[in-house]
């Protein structure tokens, strides 16, 4: 097995995010990165802080959030590293998870995740982060999604 460059700085950031914070969730940062034809999702001159823009990725059924922090994330792209996706998909039993002031939330058992610190559970029944969605971008500023860091829930391939 190769390790590239950019999943070996994932995994040395996921280990420090688990040394400061000291929580047991750790382990989605270790779930594989699984690579998908690129999607354009976005384009940077269209998003505002803390608004979210929904999508679908890898396939049609699986919804993405999309969304600007406005603060440095883990994993986070663009000039201020404040860029994340994630699955849509709660990890508790698959409901759909919303951006809401900040956070994620699970309208069905108010499970809730930071999407700073690769929507890491911090509240509710959910055991797992959300998977995320890895983006690029370019110089026009087009946002493209190119893989999915973790299962999709209630799948057994994320395709
Ligand atoms: S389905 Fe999201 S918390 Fe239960």
């Amino acid at each position: 097995m190769v390790i590239t460059r950019r999943r070996l700085v994932q995994i040395l950031s996921g280990l420090t995010m688990a040394s400061m914070t000291g929580v047991g969730r750790a382990q989605f940062w270790f779930a594989p990165s699984l690579t998908y034809p690129a999607l354009k999702v976005g384009n940077t001159r269209n998003l505002q802080n803390n608004q979210p823009v929904y999508f679908n990725y890898p396939d049609s059924r699986a919804q993405g959030l999309l969304v600007k922090l406005g603060r440095p994330a883990l994993l986070g792209v663009g000039s201020g590293r404040d860029i994340v996706a994630f699955s849509a998909s709660c990890t508790h039993m698959g409901c759909g998870v919303q951006y809401k002031g900040g956070r994620m939330v699970c309208p069905c058992h108010f499970s809730m995740y930071d999407p700073a610190k690769a929507a890491q559970v911090y509240q509710g029944l959910a055991s797992t982060s959300l998977p995320q969605i890895q983006l690029r971008i370019q110089a026009n500023g087009d946002i493209f999604a190119n893989a999915v860091n973790g299962l999709i829930w209630g799948r057994a391939k994320n395709i």
